[in-house]
């Protein structure tokens, strides 16, 4: 299985960014981490804080990858052409969110992503994208 990990503006700067709600370890000894635990299956990553590279990178990969965990950061409350780059390509999509963003300001409550992305998971720090790489195992068993 080939699954790609996407982080969108300033999760570059997890373990530094806000540790009061985004925790204080930063992603890449976490991917590490999530790629000794899931080793049959490979698990790309992409970060930038520009949403043309999000779209691009959506598109590159959008009809190869079984499968993309998408962390759109701030982009998710306001891209439409993010929204409509998942639903141009065919892999399935998990939006997920360290933060319960529900618990949040307002402004963080809607999601331009979750209606085209496969489900949405938020709120269990950095194990969210743990979980989204499980559903995306359940999907590919179907
Ligand atoms: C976030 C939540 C967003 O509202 C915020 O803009 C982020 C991170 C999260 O992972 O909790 O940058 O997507």
């Amino acid at each position: 299985m080939n699954v790609l990990i996407i982080n969108g503006p300033n999760l570059n700067l997890l373990g530094v960014r806000e540790p009061g709600i985004y925790g204080s370890r930063g992603f890449e000894s976490y991917l590490t981490e999530l790629r000794q635990r899931f080793n049959d299956i490979n698990i790309d990553y992409f970060q930038s804080n520009h949403e043309g590279a999000i779209i691009d990178k959506i598109h590159e990969v959008g009809f190869s990858a079984d499968g993309i965990v998408l962390n759109a950061g701030a982009y998710t409350h306001t891209s439409l052409a993010i929204a409509d780059a998942i639903s141009a390509v065919k892999t399935p999509v998990i939006e997920v969110h360290i933060s319960n963003v529900h618990k949040r300001e307002e402004f963080r409550h809607h999601s331009f992503l979750s209606a085209v992305c496969v489900g949405v998971i938020c709120g269990f720090g950095l194990d969210s994208y743990r979980l989204g790489i499980e559903s995306l195992i359940g999907i590919n068993k179907k």
